[in-house]
């Protein structure tokens, strides 16, 4: 007979993760925590640190998390604890990283971590006096960036390097970085300068806690002359969402497509612990899958049950959606590099 070695065996563990009971899913202590239950979809209005805590004591563990926490100084949900408009990028970096040390307790050791970012200038230029119409929306009086600074990150025109700091922090504690996924804007918001380039990407990170993961490539793939699947491209070309209603920073289904799709399961569970207005949970849902949202807002806690409604529980996981990103050539399989 001929003996499997350990890798061997983790390897084929990871091609079939074990299935999170339904039991834990729906157990009644994380049911009369939650803001919305269903058999497929669990919303909690809490923060993100407190609703995964109740997530890791119920049992429940998740396959797939796919989430686009609050940028540094864009936005302000005008709620208590929220995450974003720390005074120093460094808290701001802080606070992202204990976030991010609560979700490794729930998610699977086979599972996928997906995290879109996109950074910050320093403007240190005190109160904004611009009330064009366009930007309107992001103003809130003083932005951090727009304070004084600590001459060194925070100085006036300096690009903080928040994706490039978050990501190498969370190396330090553990995660493997599988890449940083370029989101390429062909619609970005203008830039108002004239002395460098217009910001046109966001990062998409792949982080996972073991060597041996699930990464079905077949799912979302292209097929190559041969009529194998090959990779997709670590570049996607995604329009940028126009919001969804009053939840003015959502991403659109496109830029989840290849994350929930290539390390979701069958019968899996996909997290989103800043999840908004449901853009995650919706596309889960539509695929079969089972979800739950985390937010702090009550007003986006109410889109959310409104956008699980309208989708009924069963599952497409073998339909493809409509999309434009480009699948490209990078190897990525079991083990590799
Ligand atoms: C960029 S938005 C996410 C948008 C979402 N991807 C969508 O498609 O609508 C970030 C969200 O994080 C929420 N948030 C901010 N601080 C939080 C915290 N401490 N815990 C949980 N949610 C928080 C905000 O209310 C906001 O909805």
């Amino acid at each position: 007979m001929i003996k499997k070695t350990k890798s061997q065996t983790r390897f084929r563990e990871a091609l079939h993760p074990r299935a999170t009971p339904q039991s834990a899913f729906v157990s009644q202590c994380l049911r009369d925590r939650a803001f919305y239950a269903d058999e497929k979809t669990l919303v909690f209005k809490a923060d993100a640190r407190a609703a995964l805590a109740w997530l890791g004591e119920a049992g429940v563990q998740v396959d797939c998390i796919v989430t686009s926490p609050p940028f540094y100084g864009q936005r302000d949900y005008e709620v208590d604890g929220q995450i974003g408009l720390e005074l120093h990028p460094s808290e701001y970096l802080s606070s992202l990283l204990e976030v991010f040390d609560a979700c490794r307790g729930v998610l699977k050791s086979t599972g996928s971590l997906w995290i879109n970012l996109g950074d910050t200038y320093w403007s240190g230029k005190g109160q904004h006096r611009s009330d064009e119409k366009k930007q309107s929306a992001r103003r809130f009086g003083l932005r951090p960036q727009d304070r004084k600074g600590d001459g060194l990150w925070c100085r006036p025109k300096q690009l903080l390097l928040i994706p490039h700091r978050f990501a190498i922090g969370m190396q330090e504690r553990g995660w493997l970085v599988r890449n940083d996924n370029v989101w390429i804007k062909p619609n970005p918001i203008p830039d108002q300068v004239n002395d460098r380039c217009s910001m046109s990407h966001e990062y998409v990170f792949h982080f996972v806690k073991e060597r041996w993961y699930y990464f079905n490539r077949e799912a979302v793939g292209r097929p190559s002359a041969r009529g194998t699947s090959l990779p997709p491209f670590d570049t996607w070309i995604v329009q940028t969402s126009r919001g969804n209603g009053r939840h003015k920073a959502s991403f659109s289904e496109e830029l989840i497509d290849i994350p929930i799709r290539a390390t979701t399961p069958g019968k899996g569970i996909v997290l989103d612990p800043f999840a908004g207005s449901g853009t995650t949970l919706h596309y889960a849902r539509k695929l079969g899958f089972r979800s739950i949202g985390i937010d702090i807002k009550r007003e986006f806690c109410d889109m959310m049950v409104r956008a699980v409604k309208g989708i009924s529980t069963g599952s497409d996981q073998s339909q493809r959606p409509h999309s434009n990103i480009q699948r490209g050539q990078i190897s990525l399989t079991f083990g590799e590099q």
